[in-house]
């Protein structure tokens, strides 16, 4: 059993069953679409609802040792409590941004690496496939759901509060009992019935992408090019009622600040992966792939560090704490026109944003499927769109359900272990596959290896520490249940549990050596 385990994925296999016939998906993005595609994903919810909490700070109603930061309770154990409160970063955001963009940007290079050599939907959990073995990639796999679920049920619970508000700015408003979650964060009951918006939302955008990824790139460039003009408009406006005496004292809370703020604007560049799951639907992946990922990442980290510098220019910072900073901002300094253009461009940008992570989330129920770890239906591509129909709509309801249920904005958190989690098993896997397969063809090499992949790794770790020990908990929880599936039925139904047929295309021919070579 632990042998198979162990047993990794031949890549020239996984590229093989890649092409084969009904399982083939259509090859239409290229390298500006993928770009489009990755800021598609990048500027969500996050920039426009994180960036006060992350500058200003949070103050925990509960004061628990479960509600601080992990590196603070090794460092100052039952202490922790007392400065259980998250303290902000202050005008040094921007900072933060800077930083998290570096670490973002070590992990991307080492994605970009991996989606060269295998260009093949799935994403981290293909690479892992091929790198650690089949329950290492089983973990990934999960954790991806876990990641791409969790953010796009944050975000659509923030597209529906931002609705109202756009509604409300024109003297309409939806009933409370329609527009609010079930349960509150405490999972008591809100009164509300359904929190309709969201749910709605999600469900079009999987009918958009049933249909087919060339519509879908389509619409996301749309959306993409909205949204980048209204955070153009809100820097053009804002940046002439810019006070620098706002920018001082510049780390109020000093390095704590930045680090606990860049653990939380984190979620903000949760995306750029997705940009790898589409690597089978691009003509030349190889090359495509690695530029629509770094150049995603580059065009959101401007965005990024001028928004944070100019809202943290025009209010001070403790008075950014609420859930539409920009938006409030503007209103604060008489712009209320501005305003509502923003609040438009915020809700395109998450619309874009759950179409890329819907995306993304299909194609690793595809791929997981796709090699026997999950039912065989979640791979079926529908014969005349072409797409991977039954895991689309799957994931559609698995995000759209909750989303009208729960108030999920504060598991950005969960999300940004899961994706944390993910980077450093990328990163390892590049130093895996240096080592295990130095010759095979690589059209993006990571420089300076080992350094950067491990440069990458401390980057994740810090990160990952920064966040609070309920974090942890419930990260572990959602590994131990995926644990018990894979146990339970996947070992069972993969290929490497399976008998061999000889019935072509599915055949199994994975490597018997556990090294994969
Ligand atoms: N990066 C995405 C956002 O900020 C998840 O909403």
């Amino acid at each position: 059993m632990a042998s198979q385990f162990l047993r990794t994925k031949s890549i020239d296999k996984l590229l093989a069953e890649a092409e084969e016939p009904g399982r083939r998906l259509r090859k239409t993005l290229g390298p500006w679409s993928l770009t489009a595609l990755g800021v598609g994903a990048i500027i969500g919810a996050g920039i426009f609802v994180l960036t006060g909490t992350a500058a200003a700070g949070e103050v925990l109603q509960v004061h628990s040792l479960l509600k601080a930061p992990l590196l603070s309770v090794i460092l100052h154990g039952r202490h922790a409590v007392g400065t259980a409160g998250r303290p902000g970063a202050g005008p040094a955001i921007a900072l933060s941004f800077f930083l998290v963009a570096v670490a973002c940007g070590l992990a991307g290079l080492c994605y970009a690496e991996l989606a060269s050599m295998i260009p093949i939907a799935g994403s981290a959990y293909t690479y892992t496939y091929a790198t650690l073995g089949e329950l290492v990639a089983w973990i990934i796999g999960w954790d991806l759901i876990l990641e791409y679920a969790v953010s796009n049920m944050a975000v659509a619970v923030g597209y529906s509060a931002y609705f109202d508000s756009l509604l409300q700015s024109f003297g309409l408003s939806l009933p409370p009992k329609l527009s609010e979650p079930i349960l509150n964060s405490s999972l008591h009951l809100t009164g509300a019935y359904f929190d309709l918006p969201g749910f709605v939302v999600v469900m079009i955008l999987t009918v958009i992408l049933v249909v087919g990824i060339r519509e879908s790139a389509g619409a996301n460039n749309l959306m993409v090019g909205v949204k980048i003009v209204a955070i153009l408009i809100f820097v053009t406006w804002a940046s002439s009622h810019v006070h620098p005496s706002n920018w001082k004292p510049f780390m109020p809370n000093g390095w704590q600040g930045v680090l606990t703020g860049g653990a939380i604007v984190f979620f903000t560049y949760i995306g750029f992966d997705s940009v790898s799951t589409a690597a089978e639907e691009c003509h030349n992946p190889q090359k495509d792939v690695p530029f629509g990922i770094i150049a995603s990442l580059i065009v959101c980290t401007i965005l990024y560090c001028t928004v944070a510098v100019v809202l943290t220019g025009i209010q001070n910072w403790q008075s950014l704490r609420n859930a539409a900073p920009v938006a409030n901002a503007l209103a604060a300094i008489g712009l209320t026109n501005v305003e509502r253009w923003v609040t438009i461009g915020a809700l395109t940008g998450m619309l874009s944003s759950l179409l890329v992570f819907q995306l993304g989330q299909a194609r690793v129920w595809f791929a997981m499927s796709r090699d026997g770890l999950l039912p065989r239906a979640f791979s079926k591509v529908h014969a005349r769109f072409r797409t991977p129909h039954v895991s689309t709509w799957t994931a559609g309801l698995f995000v759209a359900i909750p989303a009208g249920v729960f108030d999920i904005g504060t598991l950005a958190d969960l999300s940004n272990i899961g994706t944390l989690f993910a980077f450093l098993l990328v990163s390892l896997g590049v130093l895996i596959l240096r080592r295990k397969q130095p010759d095979r063809p690589r059209a993006f090499r990571v420089p300076w290896v080992p350094f950067i992949p491990f440069a990458s790794v401390a980057c994740c770790l810090i990160l990952m520490a920064s966040l609070p020990v309920e974090t942890w908990l419930r990260f572990l929880v959602w590994l131990v249940i995926g644990l018990v599936i894979y146990l339970s039925y996947s070992r069972h139904h993969s290929e490497f549990g399976r008998p061999p047929t000889t019935e072509a295309g599915q055949e199994a021919t994975a490597d018997a050596s556990p090294s994969g070579r």
